[in-house]
């Protein structure tokens, strides 16, 4: 499995997992994503075929949010999702940034888990952060310091 930047012959298998990990989807905003930011969307590739992908960019001149994570149905609980986080946050620490800092559903309790592992704190409730109602939780992470 390796990590690299997305190319435009990725979308496919982008949208692929995109459309079956997320209730919301927004294709046109991964297209914008690469033409506006390239350095921050990564795919992670086995043998050919796109298994994964993350989404960061840089917000302001301290912190960069990670947009969105997802890893294909059949290759999770791999490490997939950890070496991607780690990945966009090493794209993070080349900016510069101080946090990195994202959202997550209430409920997306293994998400969490895998962010706390990865040094996340959770800091506040978006309440009714997503178009279903449900509340996010903004959790961050320091980069400098380590
Ligand atoms: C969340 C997601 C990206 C994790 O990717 P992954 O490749 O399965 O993650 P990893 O294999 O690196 O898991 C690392 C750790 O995270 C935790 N974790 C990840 N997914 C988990 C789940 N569904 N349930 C419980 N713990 C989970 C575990 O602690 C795991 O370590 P372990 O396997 O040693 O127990 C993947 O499950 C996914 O695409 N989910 C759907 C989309 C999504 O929810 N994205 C996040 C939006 S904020």
């Amino acid at each position: 499995m390796i990590i690299r930047k997305f190319e435009p012959a990725d979308f496919e298998g982008v949208l692929e997992i995109e459309s079956v990990a997320f209730s919301e989807h927004n294709p046109f905003l991964y297209m914008n994503f690469y033409e506006m930011n390239n350095e921050g969307f990564l795919v992670a590739e086995e043998k050919g075929y796109i298994v994964g992908f993350v989404v960061g960019y840089k917000v302001s001149d301290i912190e960069g949010r990670i947009f969105s994570l997802a890893v294909r149905e059949g290759y999770q609980s791999h490490g997939i999702g950890t070496q991607l986080l780690k990945s966009i946050i090493g794209v993070f620490r080349t900016m510069s940034l101080k946090y990195s800092s994202l959202e997550v559903r209430i409920s997306n309790h293994g998400a969490q888990k895998l962010y706390k592992s990865m040094d996340f704190i959770a800091c506040w409730i978006e309440h009714g952060y997503y178009s279903d109602g449900e509340d996010g939780i903004i959790m961050k992470k320091q980069l400098l310091l380590q």
